[in-house]
């Protein structure tokens, strides 16, 4: 039997944010499809959503003969599953392009295909721009890809970025990629039909539909059986998912949390992103109702002045925001982790407006963030009506001032823990050592510890003793 390593590489070094989350670790065996004759191998860049949508990738092509590998050299084809949410992310994509030319010169059967929001922005513009591309794929066309590869292999460039108003692969199991074995991602939505004036997801993933919820259980329910422990429930905005089911009646994002919580208590749920319009007290109380549930929200704000808010068109402002901190804070108590996404530098940003994001973050003290430097993207809100007028260095000294702020804040809100005993599940060794495992607590905090008898998928109760900014340290106790 052929043994085939999986192919799902995190090319994001700008997101740290997406590199956390998706938390590359050693390749894993997967289960071998042993009449597979091709080789595939994926690139992910972007968020979640992506790293979920190539695992589907993986499964389509799987029953098209095609088995995943690690080594981009004896792939005979290439996906690169692209991001555009900002302006570098684009340029990463066009670099590792121009670095596969030597190879696709030397080895002329080799197909490259582009999918995901990159994919979708450009269309056939990437076909043009880019010459050895073979084939442009969006994000809801991917269950086209044996008809396109086809198309490809008969000498054909090929594209579909066709977006479908119901299109969610619910039916489609995806093939666990670089998977730690302890935790998973489920998508249970797609698109988003939020106008952020700034944002291009709405145009790369079309509108917002969400998944039939008994498929997010069953799927749930058979990770908890393979031995996961741990799923994390994404959307680009969970607290509006919505289905209705057969007997008509609706599943909320509050439901839905419940329903998965209930798999078993030995399962963790997490959820992201929030939007901070649409969470509910009803799910800040499911959270409260199960220990499953962890206690911890990503809740972007991404500017702390409500006049910038207004142009961004997040639909609340700044005291709002404040309002829906306090109700966390009062409803799941002080230690429930809160994170952030800022953008500095926004259209017409002043210092005022940006005073104001850095005394926003002082009164939350967010547990960390993700950062961003405005980029103008083509087409959206903001770039057909304002103007990107603060020069990149202020942008760029605003974004520092940002950052070292969060930081503080980071370990101000650690060294709370120091002395604190927290339920840790383990997902592997520590980057540094074997001798140390490392998991999360319910906060979404990061924990090293030595790793005594103990194994990725175990919880275990960890007393912290130190930290830094970034990271838990402590050891196992009873
Ligand atoms: N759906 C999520 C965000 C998805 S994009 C939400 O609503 O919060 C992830 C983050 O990228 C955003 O929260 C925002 O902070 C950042 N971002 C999006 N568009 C951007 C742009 N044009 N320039 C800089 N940062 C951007
Ligand atoms: Fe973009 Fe706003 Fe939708 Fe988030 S909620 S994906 S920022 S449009
Ligand atoms: Fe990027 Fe698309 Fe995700 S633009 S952040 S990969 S939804």
């Amino acid at each position: 039997m052929e043994l085939v390593t999986n192919s799902l590489k995190i090319l994001n070094e700008e997101d740290k944010k997406d590199l956390d989350v998706a938390r590359i670790s050693e390749d894993e065996p997967l289960a071998t499809n042993s009449t597979a004759k091709r080789k595939l191998y994926i690139e992910s860049y972007g968020c979640q959503m992506n790293f979920a949508d190539s695992e589907i990738v993986a499964s389509i092509l799987r029953e098209n003969d095609f088995a995943t590998t690690s080594k981009i050299e004896e792939a005979e084809l290439i996906l690169l599953n692209t991001c555009a949410i900002r302006e570098n992310a684009e340029q990463k994509v066009r670099h590792r392009l121009q670095h596969l030319v030597p190879m696709k010169n030397k080895r002329k059967n080799v197909k490259i295909g582009i999918l995901g929001c990159m994919a979708e922005r450009l269309k056939t513009k990437l076909l043009e721009e880019e010459k050895i591309v073979d084939m442009v794929v969006g994000p809801d066309a991917y269950r086209d890809l044996p008809n396109l590869i086809n198309e490809v292999e008969e000498g054909h460039k090929a594209v579909n970025v066709f977006l479908s108003r119901e299109e969610t692969y619910a039916d489609i199991t995806p093939i666990r990629l670089d998977s730690n074995g302890v935790t998973a991602f489920i998508s249970i939505m797609r698109g988003c039909d939020n106008m952020c004036s700034f944002c291009v997801v709405p145009y790369t993933r079309g509108r917002e539909r969400s998944r039939d919820a008994n498929s997010i259980v069953k799927e749930a329910t058979d990770l908890f059986n393979q031995g996961y422990k741990e799923v994390t429930l994404l959307g680009q905005n969970v607290d509006s998912y919505k289905w209705q089911s057969t007997d008509n009646s609706t599943v909320t994002f509050a439901n839905l949390l419940e329903m998965v919580a209930q798999v078993s208590p030995d399962l963790r749920v997490r959820f992201s992103t929030s939007h901070p319009k649409d969470i509910t007290d009803e799910v800040l109380y499911t959270m409260k109702k199960y220990d499953n549930i962890c206690k911890y929200i990503h809740l972007p704000a991404q500017s702390g002045s409500s006049r910038i808010l207004e142009l961004m068109n997040r639909t609340y402002d700044r005291e709002w925001y404040m309002g829906k901190i306090d109700r966390i804070r009062e409803i799941l108590g002080e230690e429930c982790g809160i994170s952030q996404d800022m953008i500095a530098g926004f259209c017409t940003e002043t210092e005022e407006d940006h005073q104001d994001t850095l005394s926003l973050m002082d009164y939350v003290k967010y547990d960390y963030g993700y950062m961003f430097a405005y980029s103008e993207r083509p087409n959206t809100p903001a770039a057909k009506k304002l103007t990107d007028d603060v020069p990149d260095d202020v942008k760029g000294r605003r974004l520092a001032e940002i950052i070292a702020k969060q930081r503080e804040h980071s370990l101000e809100r650690n060294q709370m823990s120091v002395g604190k005993i927290y339920k840790v599940l383990v997902e592997g060794f520590s980057k540094r050592s074997q001798e140390h495992l490392s998991g999360r607590n319910d906060q979404n905090k990061m924990i090293i510890f030595p790793r005594e008898n103990f194994q990725k998928g175990d919880y275990v109760n960890v007393l912290v003793t130190e930290c830094s900014s970034a990271t838990l340290i402590g050891h196992i106790v009873e």
